[in-house]
């Protein structure tokens, strides 16, 4: 591949061989062990947590009525309001005996998420992880440096199952600790990281920093998630550390990482696991279900869970059903733009931070550290970029270079902002899930 460097050999996709079966099958198979598999999830969901009966019961919906998979459509959403009302452990299906272990995801506001998984939700989702890595170009006996987080955050722990059920040497790095994570890279010689990719971007500039080439690594592949980016951003990290770049998806309600990932040969958005997950798109204001192609809310229900069952739940991240390409039998989905709750309306024109980082991007005299600060200026809101100018150009160089960001941002999204320049280093670095808004009104 294009992206790899000289000496080491090319990431390969896996044969059809090494692929599961459940990967191989054609859609109308996939849609047929869906429909088994979400009748015994609405049945399960119903029968053992509260708030599902009581929400059938209030929609007139019985489990008996989904006898097709677009019967679904007759069941209610579940919300992160939903979570909340049944803190901690409300929408537990199991017997606590039976949770081997539970995660929790923060939460910018309110009361952390908390989800539970029996041992074989456990097992389902190490399987489903290894699949990830294995789509990716990971193969047994290679070795992965894992620098997701450990603790609740579903990343480390799901990351290290897979990297183990796949037959990969696990090396449990967790975030932070910069310093520490290079010199690892260098003396253990991996072949994959599985981190952020606003993290591996703070490696690359730590690298830099301390004379080591970014290219010059074992490294030649990433697998990278947990928040939204660009195949721009994927574009500049592979150049960047001579590495293959692919997107990982998942969240904490739904399961963790691994709920689908982008394959090797095509890496055209992440392949979602459908034995496993049913996804819709809906339009976010009506609820209505939209057909596969366009844009709306991204919903699941899981077909398989055991311990913690979502029926419906909605995700709020924004992007498209995509048909399968590599994998045939299961969707695809548009690489996520944003989330519902990242969106900045400024001055009446919605704007992710991903088309800010698009944009800056395929500026060459510009660095890809910036911030977006929103401040009011009288009764109007405001926008400004703060980014680091190049430590190695003219301060004319980087001047204009900002200038045309301003009025990129100008015609590609239709809002006015102001431009800052940072001096280099002076912008947070990620250690994990980069906040790259900073809400100051
Ligand atoms: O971030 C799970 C995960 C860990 C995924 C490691 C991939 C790798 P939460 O903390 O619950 O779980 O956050 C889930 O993160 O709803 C998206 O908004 C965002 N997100 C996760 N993966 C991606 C991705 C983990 N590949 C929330 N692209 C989700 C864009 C992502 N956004």
């Amino acid at each position: 591949m294009s992206t790899t460097t000289g000496t080491r050999s090319a990431i390969q996709p896996p044969t059809a061989a090494e692929l599961d079966p459940e990967e191989r099958m054609s859609r109308e198979e996939i849609q047929a062990l869906q429909l088994e598999r979400l009748q015994w999830t609405v049945r399960h969901a119903y029968a053992n947590v509260p708030l599902y009966t009581r929400k059938f019961d209030e929609a007139g919906v019985h489990p008996d009525d989904i006898r097709s998979l677009a019967d679904i459509a007759r069941l209610p959403f579940t919300t992160k309001a939903d979570l909340r009302e049944t803190y901690p452990f409300g929408m537990f299906a199991v017997p606590m005996a039976d949770v081997a272990r539970i995660h929790a995801s923060s939460g910018t506001t309110g009361r952390p998420t908390v989800v539970g998984y029996t041992r074989g939700d456990l097992e389902r989702w190490g399987s489903l992880v290894a699949r990830s890595l294995r789509a990716s170009g990971i193969r047994p006996g290679m070795k992965v440096h894992n620098a997701y987080g450990y603790g609740l955050f579903t990343g480390g722990l799901g990351a290290h199952a897979g990297i183990e059920a796949l037959g990969a040497t696990v090396i449990p790095m967790s975030g932070g600790q910069t310093a520490r994570q290079i010199q690892l890279i260098q003396d253990f010689e991996p072949d994959a990281i599985l981190c952020t990719p606003s993290y591996l971007l703070t490696i690359a500039d730590a690298m830099v920093a301390q004379g080591v080439d970014p290219r010059s690594t074992s490294l030649r592949v990433a697998v990278l998630g947990a928040e939204p980016w660009t195949n721009e951003m994927r574009r500049e990290l592979e150049q960047r550390l001579g590495i293959e770049a692919l997107d990982i998806y998942g969240l904490s309600e739904v399961m963790g990482p691994g709920v689908g990932n982008e394959c090797v040969e095509t890496k055209d958005g992440p392949h979602l696991w459908e034995d496993h997950f049913l996804p819709e798109v809906i339009d976010g204001d009506t609820g209505a279900v939209l057909p596969d192609g366009e844009l709306g809310e991204l919903v699941f229900t899981s077909l398989t869970k055991e311990a913690f069952p979502v029926i419906r739940y909605r995700t709020r991240d924004l992007t498209r059903l995509l048909p399968g390409t590599a994998r045939p039998g299961m969707r695809r989905m548009e690489k996520i733009t944003g989330r519902n709750d990242d969106m900045i309306i400024l001055r009446g024109v919605n704007l992710f931070p991903t088309q800010i980082e698009e944009l800056v991007l395929g500026i060459e005299h510009l660095t890809p550290h910036f911030i977006l600060e929103l401040t009011k200026e009288g009764r109007m809101d405001a926008l400004t970029v703060r980014i680091e100018r190049h430590p190695d150009l003219s301060a004319e160089v980087c001047e204009s270079a900002a200038q045309v960001l301003a009025q990129r941002i100008k015609i590609f999204v239709g809002s006015t902002v102001a431009v800052r320049l940072e001096e280099p280093g002076s912008l947070p670095r990620s250690e994990g899930k980069y906040k790259r808004v900073y809400d100051l009104r």
